[in-house]
């Protein structure tokens, strides 16, 4: 018996077998492979987004009481240096075109007597913007891996809370 096809289904037919040829799953692989390459600076959002999450981030550094001990004394141009350094190298440890402009972490950091806890702090900050930003998961925890590296250069008092009374004094 012969079948014949209604309109609608002709019609579906053709539109599945255009998309087929027009689409075919070797350039929809290349194009996901594409996608799955980009740079974690690209899918932060590029300069913007970094710039972005780095002001917000900073500010909030300066503002929270448990660690803004260290910021004080830096005047708005020493800020605005500290930010832009920040976003320097964060665009280039995420694959971006920037130059690092700041010191080694080592040598920015060495002899403030930064603790873990304080550490912790700061990371926390940074948890909560990029989350208000609405970085997926994945992102956050690209960049994380790469900011976790730097925290044996930065934390010069690495866990206090193990202190015995034996331990040698800190500086
Ligand atoms: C989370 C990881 C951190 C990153 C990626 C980072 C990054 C930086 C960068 C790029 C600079 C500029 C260095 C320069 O002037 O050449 C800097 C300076 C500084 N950072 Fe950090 N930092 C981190 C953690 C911390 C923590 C935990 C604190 C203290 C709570 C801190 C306090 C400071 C201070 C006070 C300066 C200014 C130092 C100076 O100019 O003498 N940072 N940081």
């Amino acid at each position: 018996m012969k079948m014949k096809l209604s309109d609608a289904r002709l019609s579906l037919l053709i539109a599945v077998l255009a998309l087929a040829i027009a689409v075919p799953p070797a350039a929809a692989a290349a194009e996901a492979e594409a996608v799955a390459e980009k740079s974690l600076y690209e899918r932060l959002g590029g300069y913007e987004g970094v710039s972005a999450v780095v002001d917000e981030f900073a500010d909030r550094l300066f503002h929270d009481k448990r660690i803004s001990q260290f910021f004080i004394g830096m005047g708005d141009d020493t800020r605005a240096s500290f930010k832009q350094k920040n976003k320097n190298l964060v665009c280039n440890v995420t694959g971006g075109p920037c130059k690092i402009i700041s010191r080694s972490a080592n040598d920015a950091h060495d002899g403030l007597g930064i603790t873990a806890a304080d550490f912790d702090v700061v990371a926390g900050h940074l948890k909560d913007v990029l989350n208000e930003f609405k970085v997926p998961e994945r992102e956050q925890g690209e960049l994380f891996e790469i900011i976790l590296g730097l925290r044996p250069a930065i934390v010069d008092r690495p866990d206090e809370t193990k202190l015995s009374k034996d331990a040698p004094t800190r500086r």
